[in-house]
């Protein structure tokens, strides 16, 4: 039995846990968080983060073998094992200010480790971190040989997705555990496998060497987002010459070399990771006296803030040039369907620049509003929120989708369309309509790569 700690309880601290311990019955996991309102919200009812199956996953093991404490100091000196899971946001200031990543609460967990250990520990970086930053935590670890406590530093990247981290988690493509090839690292990489072998079959459980997890880590976000920016790019071409770009996909995806996953073209890529990890991934190649290779990915990052844009001077276009006080409903705040994070939100980029246009807005999502409402600060005061989404379409001359919620391809249309205002306009940010009905029942229907179903040209 080990006693397991987890620093940092957000969307991949509480959720990988919480896995672990319900398949781990024999060992004590603990999670501790900085914010002592996310640790009560985690030992509540109302979890602080909204994920399918979560609760359930909860319900099983908080109390028997999962505990949410917020007392970091006597946890870190009872732990053999600590996972490390802080924010690691773009840097917003000094050197690297917009592309590197800061490292601040990832340092003030490795001092507060250090700190408070009397005994040995391995210590996972769970967190997504630059390459050789492990070397670093090693560094901080054993700046004070003289107190005989030794550390182990294991990378162990997580690579679910918001939406679906459950099914992420309980049945992975693949763990990564990066370690030395000291004996002592390799006993260290043992052990983090065999907790992960209580339910991953061990095929699918990749052991390398630390700086190759810790890479593999931000290559693989690179290489996801740079499908949906490619696709993007595609878009913007079929919008031009009639092509259709499900059609497009569609015929790409069969191609068993390239697959059909991740090609959904969309109003652009959001979430917490993608733009961040990328960013870092430039400013590592710029360190590294690589501009050629820092610029072919910061490509990636462009296209999305180009198709972002686009998506804003499509509607401003078509709704003849002008959206001045006139009311629009956003269906969708959240990055991405099936979660309430709005972090990088598309749908929060596109509100601002309908914003800046002088619309008047009003946003529905199921279960984003109150992220929403906090991401867009000042700004919020200027937008409606409103559950419904049938009296967010009431008066509105415009309709935009911008999250792929299933309960938007289900709404009455027809109803919907009766109460706006004509000519009335649907904009499929994320192709999830019945764009020939939509059309059928009066719309003028754009969708992202796709002919525009209007009614006049
Ligand atoms: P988050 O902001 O939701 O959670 C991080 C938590 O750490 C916060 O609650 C914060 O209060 C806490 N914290 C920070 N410093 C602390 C300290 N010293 N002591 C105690 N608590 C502290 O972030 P997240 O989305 O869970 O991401 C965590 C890491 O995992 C990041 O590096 C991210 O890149 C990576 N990651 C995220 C996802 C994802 O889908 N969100 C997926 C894979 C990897
Ligand atoms: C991503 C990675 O998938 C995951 O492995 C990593 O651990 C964290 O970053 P996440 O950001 O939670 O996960 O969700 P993801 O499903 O990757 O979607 C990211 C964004 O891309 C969303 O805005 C989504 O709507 C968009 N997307 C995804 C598309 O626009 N088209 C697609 O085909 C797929």
């Amino acid at each position: 039995m080990s006693s397991i700690l987890c620093i940092g309880a957000g969307y991949v601290g509480g959720p990988t846990m919480a896995v672990i311990a319900k398949n781990c019955p024999q060992h004590r996991v603990v999670v501790v968080d900085a914010n002592a309102e996310r640790i009560a919200a985690w030992n509540s009812a109302r979890l602080p983060i909204y994920e399918p199956g979560l609760d359930q996953v909860i319900a099983q093991a908080r109390g028997r073998n999962l505990f949410f404490r917020t007392d970091t100091e006597a946890q870190i000196a009872a732990a053999d094992i600590i996972f490390v899971s802080v924010n690691t946001p773009t840097k917003t200031f000094g050197e690297g200010a917009g592309r590197a990543a800061n490292l601040q609460y990832w340092e003030r967990a490795a001092r507060q480790i250090l700190e408070h250990s009397r005994t040995p520990k391995i210590v996972v970086e769970k967190s997504t971190l630059p390459v050789r930053t492990a070397e670093a935590m090693e560094r901080i670890l054993n700046s004070q040989p003289g107190r005989g406590v030794h550390f182990d530093v294991i990378s162990n990247p997580e690579f679910l997705a918001e939406g679906s981290a459950i099914h992420d988690l309980e049945h992975p493509d693949r763990v990564l555990i990066g370690g030395k090839s000291t004996p002592s690292g390799r006993a260290a990489v043992e052990q983090i496998v065999a907790i992960y072998e209580s339910w991953v079959p061990r095929e699918r459980i990749i052991t390398t060497n630390l700086w190759s997890g810790e890479l593999a880590k931000l290559a693989a976000n690179a290489f996801l987002a740079q499908r949906i920016s490619s696709i993007n790019a595609i878009s913007a071409l079929c919008e031009r010459t009639g092509a259709d770009i499900t059609e497009v996909a569609h015929a790409i995806g069969t191609d068993s070399r390239i697959g059909p996953r991740f090609l959904r073209a969309s109003v652009g890529f959001g979430g917490s990771c993608f733009r961040k990890d990328i960013l870092n991934l430039v400013y590592l190649c710029e360190h590294h006296g690589l501009p050629e290779v820092a610029a072919y990915w910061e490509q990636v990052v462009l296209m999305n803030e180009y198709q972002q844009r686009r998506f804003g001077s499509v509607m401003l276009e078509a709704m003849f040039n002008t959206v001045a006080g006139k009311r629009i409903a956003l269906f969708g705040a959240a990055f991405k369907a099936n979660t309430g994070d709005t972090r990088e939100s598309p749908a929060l980029n596109v509100c601002r620049e309908l914003l800046d246009e002088r619309a008047e807005l009003v946003i529905t999502d199921p279960y984003a509003l109150d992220n929403a409402r906090a991401d867009l600060g000042a700004a919020a005061e200027r937008v409606e929120f409103e559950p419904d989404p049938y009296k967010a379409a009431q008066g509105a001359h415009a309709i935009a989708i911008l999250t792929e919620w299933q309960q938007f391809a289900e709404l009455d249309y027809e109803a919907i369309y009766r109460d706006m205002v004509k000519p009335a306009f649907i904009f499929d940010g994320r192709n999830i309509l019945d764009h020939a009905q939509l059309h059928r029942l009066g719309f003028n229907v754009y969708a992202i790569g796709k002919p525009p179903l209007a009614h006049f040209d």
